[in-house]
């Protein structure tokens, strides 16, 4: 009998159960229903730490492909707190291992992002068996062309973006959607051109306002009566940007506005003299079905990690490179981050169309 421990980390995002649904299906078609034993670990590391989980039987598996969130609940375990022994004296990697051991697993299969790569890869070298699926909307992990559920949440934040065009040309308004995506700007950058907006700001862009500000009167000056911007939430300012890393951390948390939209449409309105509304569609990006691309691509990742568990193929995260779906080492992508190369073609194509970084 093999046994195969499930478990998803991390901020859910649409893909997580037709992710699921593609490694259980593959295993029970492989060994046949009576020989594999899927267990579903509940919360993330969470429920590996403190040993809540659940035999799952081949019918806990359909009718989940269109289902958004996850089947298994998820929880955010910081990496950084992992060899941190917690207030009630769990020593957390040597409790996951324990575990591991007492529910007979021969295989832990992980979805998550960056923070839950590092653990799977930290579970690796304490000598459990891991294989990992890369997971997030921000689509910022390293080694992989694409994460699932980054083209559902592209989607939603781009319908927010048509939408508000429609009600900024009534009101001739400048209006900003702020965008999901942490520290890179891969989510702003695809929902800002596939929306059209006029500005994108992205992290890896630091911006001027003086240039944001230019680009507004331009327009306006030009006969068009309202401005887009999409505006990742880790956007920054060039004057911030310049800061050492301890001042930065503390400028941004010392700002009086909720997030960085709420600073640039006030500096917007003062200099401009035009409304300037936020929007901030937050958490509904991450929620409801995957579209269909990330219902197939979630389905080739899952069949992918399925076969590294037939062919004992351990310590990798299954990764999307130039169309195939490849298996790569743990050890290679744990800790990197991917954000936007500023010499990349989406950003060439962008400014090749008129629209402004603000640099
Ligand atoms: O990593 C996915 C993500 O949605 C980021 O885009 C966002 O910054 C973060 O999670 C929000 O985290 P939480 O759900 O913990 O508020």
């Amino acid at each position: 009998m093999k046994r195969v421990g499930i478990l998803t980390s991390g901020g859910d995002c649409q893909g997580l159960n037709s992710t699921i649904r593609a490694v259980a299906k593959t295993l029970y078609n492989y060994y046949g229903a009576d020989d594999v034993e899927i267990i579903g670990i509940i919360d993330g590391y969470r429920g590996l730490i403190y040993g809540e989980y659940r035999r799952m039987k081949p019918e806990n598996f359909s009718g989940i492909l269109t289902m958004g969130g996850t089947i298994l609940g998820t929880s955010r375990q910081p990496f950084k707190l992992m060899r941190v022994i917690d207030e009630n004296s769990v020593d957390k990697v040597a409790a996951m291992k324990k575990n591991y051991k007492k529910l007979n697993l021969n295989c832990l299969v992980v979805l998550g992002g960056n923070g839950t790569q590092k653990t799977a890869n930290l579970l690796r070298e304490e000598g459990l068996n891991v294989v990992s699926l890369p997971k997030t909307i921000d689509n910022d992990l390293w080694g992989t062309d694409i994460t699932f559920g980054f083209q559902s949440a592209v989607d939603i934040a781009t319908n927010v973006i048509d939408c508000i065009h429609t009600t900024a040309t009534s009101h001739g308004r400048v209006f900003i959607i702020e965008v999901m995506g942490h520290k890179v700007g891969w989510l702003t950058l695809y929902a800002g051109i596939a929306g059209g907006a006029d500005i994108i700001l992205i992290p890896e862009i630091p911006y001027d306002i003086n240039s944001v500000i230019k680009t507004i009167k331009a327009r306006t000056a030009s006969g068009k009566n309202f401005s887009i911007l999409a505006v990742a939430e880790g956007a920054i300012s060039k004057e911030l940007a310049s800061l050492p890393k301890k001042q930065k951390k503390a400028a941004i948390a010392d700002m009086k506005y909720p997030s960085i939209s709420y600073k640039i449409a006030e500096e917007i309105e003062q200099a401009t003299g035009q409304e300037t509304r936020v929007t901030v569609p937050g958490h509904f990006q991450r929620g409801g079905s995957p579209d269909p691309y990330d219902r197939v691509i979630s389905t080739r990742f899952g069949v992918a990690a399925a076969q590294l568990i037939i062919d004992k193929n351990y310590g990798n995260m299954v990764a999307l490179r130039n169309g195939k779906v490849v298996p790569v080492p743990l050890e290679e992508i744990a800790g990197k981050l991917k954000t936007v190369p500023t010499d990349s073609e989406e950003i060439k194509t962008a400014k090749a169309m008129g629209i402004s970084f603000g640099d």
